[in-house]
């Protein structure tokens, strides 16, 4: 399957996670772990037949294949699996909308409660970065999370983001909420020794000559 989708075969290796582009057969496992305050669109449909926990599950399946089924160089989302310890732990997604001609990238990611709190959220937002801003060229890379979240700011901030203003949305229960967003450009960027491979094949999905 590399040979027509060279995505599957990219590896970021930083610290003790290791991320690599999510597959079918990671949805069972993942889905089944997954935690109760991920959230998800709130456009999306929820079936009535289903638990909210089995609507956020097919939504989480969903998002795969629609990541796979829209791909474009000129706009793509990339679903990471976190593998720590051998094991998948998680999701890190990165997204790049009108890339070419913007070069902003923007990112989500969630952890099975069991890792949190232990730097695996810094990590795996480091490895992206340096992704982005090194073979993907970003110029900027932006990102938001409730301001209840400390958790989510708290990766944010350490990484290097400057806050970059307040906006009001409705939340995934419905509940109206302040969302803190994040901006964080290249020239700000530190770097990290993150390390990269399989991408070569890849550059054509971002439109970058091959
Ligand atoms: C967001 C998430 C991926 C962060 O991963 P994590 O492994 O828990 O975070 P880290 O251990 O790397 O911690 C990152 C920073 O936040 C701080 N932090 C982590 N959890 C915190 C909490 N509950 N309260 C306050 N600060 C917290 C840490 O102290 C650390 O800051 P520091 O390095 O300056 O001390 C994870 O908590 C998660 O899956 N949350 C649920 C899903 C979610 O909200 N995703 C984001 C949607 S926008």
């Amino acid at each position: 399957m590399n040979e027509y989708w060279p995505l599957f075969g990219l590896r970021l290796a930083f610290r003790d996670v290791l991320l690599r582009p999510l597959t079918e057969a990671d949805l069972p496992r993942l889905a089944a772990v997954l935690p109760d305050d991920v959230g998800h669109d709130p456009r999306l449909a929820m079936y009535p037949s289903q638990t909210y926990a089995a609507n956020e599950r097919r939504l989480f399946c969903q998002g795969y294949w629609k990541a796979l089924g829209t791909w474009a160089p000129e706009s793509w989302v990339l679903h990471f699996a976190v593998v720590h310890e051998g094991e998948p732990v998680g999701v890190q997604t990165l997204e790049g909308d009108d890339f070419p001609a913007l070069r902003t990238v923007d990112s989500a990611s969630w952890l099975v409660p069991g890792v949190r709190g232990r730097g695996l959220g810094v990590a795996m937002r480091t490895a992206m970065l340096q992704f982005a801003f090194g073979e993907l060229g970003a110029v900027a890379a932006i990102t938001s999370a409730t301001t209840a979240n400390a958790a989510s700011l708290g990766v944010s901030r350490r990484v290097g983001y400057a806050e970059n203003g307040l906006s009001r949305i409705v939340d995934t229960g419905g509940d109206v909420v302040d969302l803190q967003h994040f901006r964080l450009t290249a020239g700000d960027w530190p770097g990290a020794d993150v390390t990269v491979t399989g991408f070569p094949p890849c550059r054509p999905w971002f439109g970058m000559a091959g």
